[in-house]
């Protein structure tokens, strides 16, 4: 049988899966989403041409590899056309797409419920990407929701309308203008036209390329921390970014999934609010974000950035049973002087290395650093982990010994070759 290798993100997103998953993709022969929406966001560049991934899976671009969309992502069909002819556009084939009957369908409504709840919280706001992805999932759990498979059936027009009517009631009430049940519905028609072609049982599809023993990477979305249940709610998005969502956004089970891999960066970042233990609210954050180009690739907003939290990368390694770890950007970290490495928090005047998503104990927590030697010069010609100097090495054998965890891919610069890989 074949397996399931799951590139997920150990922190708030955005730890550069793209560049794990582009290595990774190439040697598969399927490549797949679980979870989230168009709230994800990815660029590879491929002979000088650059490819912006929202929705599908990256592993299109290598040619044979099936792209499957599983029934845990939520999908906004209008942009997944335009990625579909940008792809087209840039001579690239599309066949090989396929979308699950069971993912949720973002409509409009969702859009601005996403912009009106995020006005109502005031002070209180979440920071999400404003592109449908709670709304859509609330509807899912509430069982209102309409699926891929929907698009297709007699009750599309009846669940539509009674979507519609409700959403608007709740517009209505806040100001908010209402939306044209018609418009809405002649213009996903179309969309479902168009994207019928790639649509199936994706779950059948894919335990029938796990028994012709085809290798599948799973293209994880978001992150850890931004787990609905596992991270600092209700800073997170509306999904579970973590392996339990890999299973129940694809239908894969847990005897098919073989390596996980922890995506990280060489320090940390968040985009949205919620607590940050190792913030850097300062002159090195500052210096971190420019040095590291950390701007939203959906959003452009700034990134929040501070010091790497290995009390929380331990905790991301028990919630999803990491087994190596892929840390990108030692060389932008390299570049200080002086780098800082989190190895427990304190609180209440207690030392702790267990990780909390209490809001209120993450906000009375500080971080105990250790520190090291930074200064590293140019890494990104090294390709060989022995090669690394001294302090490098000194800084990720610290992390792999806290952790427990093989450190199997390490970025030295922003391109795609910049890698050192210690997988076959
Ligand atoms: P939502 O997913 O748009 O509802 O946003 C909820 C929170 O998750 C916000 O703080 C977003 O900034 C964050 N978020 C969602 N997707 C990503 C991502 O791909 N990278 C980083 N943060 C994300």
């Amino acid at each position: 049988m074949g397996k399931v290798d799951v590139v997920l993100g150990s922190f708030y997103g955005d730890e550069g899966k793209g560049k794990i998953i582009d290595y990774l993709g190439g040697k598969a022969d399927v490549a797949l989403r679980a979870t989230g929406g168009n709230n994800a966001g990815h660029s590879i560049e491929v002979d000088s041409e650059k490819y912006v991934f929202h929705l599908i899976p990256s592993g299109i671009l290598n040619k044979g590899t099936l792209a499957i969309i599983g029934n845990g992502v939520v999908i906004d069909p209008k942009v997944l056309i335009e990625e579909i002819n940008s792809l087209k556009s840039k001579g690239k084939d599309v066949s090989n797409l396929r979308i699950s009957t069971k993912a949720h369908v973002i409509f409009p409504y969702h859009i601005e419920m996403d912009k009106m709840l995020e006005e109502n919280r005031g002070s209180k706001k979440i920071g999400t990407t404003v592109r449908g992805i709670g709304p859509c999932y609330c509807d899912k759990y509430e069982r209102c929701g309409i699926r891929i498979e929907d698009l297709y059936s007699s009750h599309f027009k009846d669940l539509l309308t009674r979507n519609v009517e409700n959403k608007n009631k709740i517009f209505a009430i806040n100001n908010y203008p209402q939306l044209d049940v018609d418009k809405i519905y002649s213009e996903y028609l179309e969309y479902s036209k168009i994207i019928k072609e790639y649509v199936c049982d994706t779950t059948v599809l894919i335990h029938k390329l796990l028994k012709e023993d085809k290798k599948i990477i799973c293209e994880g979305a978001q992150a850890t921390l931004l787990d609905i249940d596992f991270g600092s709610y209700p800073y997170v998005t509306s999904s579970n970014p973590t392996i339990g969502g890999i299973i129940t956004g694809s239908g894969i089970n847990a005897h098919d999934i073989g390596e996980v891999y922890g995506v990280m960066k060489a320090y940390s970042s968040r985009v949205g609010a919620g607590p940050y233990v190792t913030e850097q609210d300062n002159e090195i954050g500052d210096k971190i974000r420019e040095l590291g180009h950390e701007y939203g690739a959906t959003t452009k907003r700034p990134r929040r950035c501070g010091y790497l939290d290995l009390v929380a990368l331990k905790y991301a390694v028990l919630v999803n049973g990491i087994t190596a770890l892929c840390i990108n950007h030692l060389d932008t970290i390299g570049k200080l002087d002086k780098i800082k490495l989190c190895v427990a928090y304190e609180r209440d005047g207690k030392k702790t290395e267990e990780f909390t998503t209490n809001e209120d104990e993450l906000l009375r927590s500080t971080a105990v650093y250790e520190e090291f030697k930074g200064n590293f010069g140019d890494i990104s010609k090294i390709r060989k982990r022995c090669d690394l100097p001294k302090n490098a090495l000194k800084y990720i054998e610290r992390i792999e010994e806290y952790v427990g965890v093989p450190i199997k891919f390490i970025g030295v610069g922003a391109k795609r070759e910049e890698m050192i890989c210690e997988v076959e």
